[in-house]
């Protein structure tokens, strides 16, 4: 008969193994309120009364053994008993040395004449080994049906928070303006990106103009800057004066100030940087060549 665990030590580990179980399966509420939530809470206290009760049942059968076996089986687990339980966990982990050396086990490999000591595995080591084994299951098992340690799951929600977090900046970070928006090449991706979506209908894709006018020739109807980015800046804020067709994106709060910034940095790039489209709809307005540059 083995010494036994206190309630203590043995209910608190079952509680936590619990705990862990719900961590893992119920992580995906997404919160940790599930913990403090009136059905987890009565349900750990059902456990932890079943448990009580385990324990006073199996210490009442324990008892009643005492009673049944030989007055030296019983001194022996006295013995093994005595002292306080710390004392008796650290002898039951690491062996009781006085005891290490009993019935080791000599294997003998005979044609050397190498004598192998098998050695008791410290205790430790085996119940490590055997949580090990243990937080597998729940690790398979929450990978199999559970968005816990799925790394495709996990990756989507932490691309979701990402996209919440730029969000939240961009809401928070003040617009641009025309008096600081200037053009920047790393915008010109993004910028496209949203010409795409709300431009292209009328401009084409390459700006080569359809309904709107070319933008990526040297012809403007409308000049209300002198420097061409900013020209553009503020027709995309302002609108066309006479032609509605072109509607205010900025001024209505369709486009905010820092999406004008990197649209008006791809309508510059393919104005003034890259190559022209081999067809575009004939030019329209003023030539203008002679930009300033601030
Ligand atoms: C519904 C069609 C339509 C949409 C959508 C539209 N435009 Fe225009 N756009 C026009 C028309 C028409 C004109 C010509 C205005 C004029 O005659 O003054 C124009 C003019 C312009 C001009 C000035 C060209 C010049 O020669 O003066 C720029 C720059 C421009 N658009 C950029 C944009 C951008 C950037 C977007 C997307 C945010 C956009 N447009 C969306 C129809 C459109």
């Amino acid at each position: 008969m083995r010494s036994r665990i206190p309630s203590f030590i043995m209910i608190p580990s079952f509680l936590s193994i619990i705990i862990f179980m719900f961590y893992v399966f119920f992580r995906s509420y997404n919160h940790i309120y599930y913990l403090v939530h009136p059905i987890t809470i009565s349900f750990l206290i059902v456990t932890t009364i079943l448990l009580w009760i385990l324990e006073f049942v199996n210490s009442l059968i324990f008892r009643k053994k005492l009673q049944s076996i030989e007055e030296k089986e019983r001194i022996k687990i006295f013995e093994e008993n005595e002292g306080n339980y710390f004392y008796r966990l650290y002898k039951f982990i690491f062996h009781d040395p006085k005891k290490m050396n009993d019935g080791v086990k000599k294997i003998d490999h005979g044609f050397d004449g190498i004598i192998e000591l098998d050695n008791r595995l410290p205790m430790w080591w085996i119940h490590l080994f055997y949580m090990t084994i243990i937080f597998s299951a729940i690790y398979f098992f929450s990978y199999l049906f559970m968005d816990f340690s799925n790394p495709y799951k996990e990756y989507e929600i932490a691309y979701k928070n990402q996209l919440k977090q730029i969000e939240i900046f961009e809401k928070n970070t003040p617009q641009v303006t025309i008096e600081n928006a200037c053009f920047k090449e790393n915008l010109i991706d993004s910028g496209k990106t949203l010409f795409d979506e709300n431009c292209a209908t009328c401009h084409q894709s390459d700006g080569s103009g359809n309904i709107g006018p070319n933008l990526t020739d040297d012809y403007w109807i409308n000049t209300k800057e002198k420097n061409l980015f900013k020209n553009i800046f503020s027709i995309i804020w302002n609108g066309s004066d006479n032609n509605p067709t072109m509607r205010a994106f900025g001024k209505s709060g369709e486009i905010k100030g820092n999406d004008i910034e990197k649209i008006s940095s791809y309508v510059y790039f393919i104005n003034q940087k890259s190559k022209k489209p081999l067809t575009s709809k004939a030019p329209q307005g003023k030539k203008i060549t002679e930009w300033s540059k601030i």
